[in-house]
């Protein structure tokens, strides 16, 4: 009878241990079931941090324009996640002069290069 009831109470710990589990799962990776675009979620990023400078033409010595879905994949393929990945205040870290985006924001543009630099939904 003891051990019955330490079987029961062994597949209830283990059930319950299970369904917690389940949750963490289920809160933790934030980038499943979210597209991201070039329109919806990457150009207002780079309009309001990185066109001051990066304009067309560019201004303040940058030395390339980050106006156009075009100029935007080019450079992300290139080194523009290296560079506003930079801690705030390291050489070449952009937007130059700060202050760095906020990580979900670099995270969106590192998840729109993994999803294959979508323009529009
Ligand atoms: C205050 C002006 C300014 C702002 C704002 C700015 N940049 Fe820059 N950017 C520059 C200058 C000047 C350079 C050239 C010096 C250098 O390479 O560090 C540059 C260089 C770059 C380069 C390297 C280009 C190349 O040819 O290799 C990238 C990529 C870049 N910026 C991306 C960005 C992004 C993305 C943002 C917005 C998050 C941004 N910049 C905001 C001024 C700026």
């Amino acid at each position: 009878m003891k051990n019955t009831i330490l079987v029961i109470i062994c597949i209830a710990l283990i059930s319950i241990s299970c369904t917690s589990e389940n949750e963490i799962d289920l809160v933790e990776p934030i980038d499943t079931g979210i597209t991201v675009t070039y329109n919806n979620d990457v150009a207002p990023i780079i309009n309001s941090n990185c066109l001051p400078c990066h304009n067309n033409p560019p201004i303040n010595g940058a030395p390339n324009p980050l106006s156009t879905f075009e100029e935007v994949r080019t450079y992300t393929k290139d080194n523009l996640i290296d560079r506003i990945s930079r801690p705030a205040g390291a050489p070449g870290a952009m937007p130059l002069g700060g202050p760095r985006l906020s990580q979900s924001d670099i995270d969106l543009i590192i998840l729109w290069s993994n999803q294959g630099f979508l323009e529009d939904n």
